[in-house]
């Protein structure tokens, strides 16, 4: 049995992702009160994600489970020990990606939030899930977090913070990606710049689409 698929892994995510089906932003009042064009901006906006992201704090915008399932494939088919991962929210996809380094035989996840509320709810999700002795979760904007103290290489990157920093978080941990390693970005349509960038060839990326959410990039030098 392996720990995505056993207890008591499996029933939290289970919860847990049943919990974010039924908690949908739109019905936030703070972010009811946007117009489209104004949540649209927000979302793709350099300087206005605190706010943006501040009005979601109660809500955990996970990865679907399928995107957590392709995470802990990824990570166990590379064989991952350290893997980054930018936006904990309630930890659901930290769960799906700690799950993975145990059944590899450990590791290190850093992952990175700026919400605390956010933080101690998913300290409490890995703590029931048995894996927090895996993880460690750098709190502030990751912009500052990932800038510093990470391993001499990384495996896995997962992008699931504001949608218009993936430039510049993959900026910070590139020099860490050696051949093969996985950059896995949720939601990278809000991001023309990320897409184009890891879609050029001569910047050392293979990337694809997976699904109508998720880019998949390997490095390849
Ligand atoms: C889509 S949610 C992450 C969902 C999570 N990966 C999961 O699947 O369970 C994005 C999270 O990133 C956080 N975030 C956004 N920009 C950030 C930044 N610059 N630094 C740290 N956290 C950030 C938000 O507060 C939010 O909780």
């Amino acid at each position: 049995m392996i720990t995505l698929t056993a207890h008591p892994v499996a029933p939290l995510l289970a919860n847990l992702l049943a919990e974010a089906a039924s908690a949908s932003p739109l019905a936030s009042p703070a972010i009811a009160a946007l117009s489209d064009e104004d949540r649209a901006r927000m979302m793709r906006s350099k300087t206005e994600y605190i706010d943006f992201y501040g009005r979601l704090k109660d809500f955990p915008l996970a990865v679907s489970s399928e995107t957590g399932t392709l995470l802990y494939m990824l990570a166990r088919s590379c064989r991952a020990k350290t893997i980054v991962e930018f936006g904990t929210s309630f930890g659901i996809s930290t769960l799906y990606l700690a799950s993975a380094l145990r059944d590899n035989g450990g590791g290190r996840l850093i992952s990175s939030e700026f919400e605390p509320s956010k933080i101690a709810r998913a300290r409490h999700n890995l703590t029931i899930g048995g894996l927090i002795d895996l993880v460690e979760i750098r709190e502030g904007d990751a912009l500052k977090t990932l800038g510093a103290d990470l391993p001499e290489t990384i495996d896995l990157l997962l992008l699931d913070g504001a949608k218009a920093l993936y430039p510049e978080v993959l900026a910070l941990v590139e020099n860490r990606l050696g051949p093969g390693a996985f950059i896995v970005a949720d939601n990278a349509n809000d991001s023309a710049e990320y897409l184009t960038y890891v879609r050029s060839p001569a910047n050392g990326y293979l990337s694809i689409p997976v699904g109508d959410d998720v880019e998949l990039s390997m490095r390849t030098e």
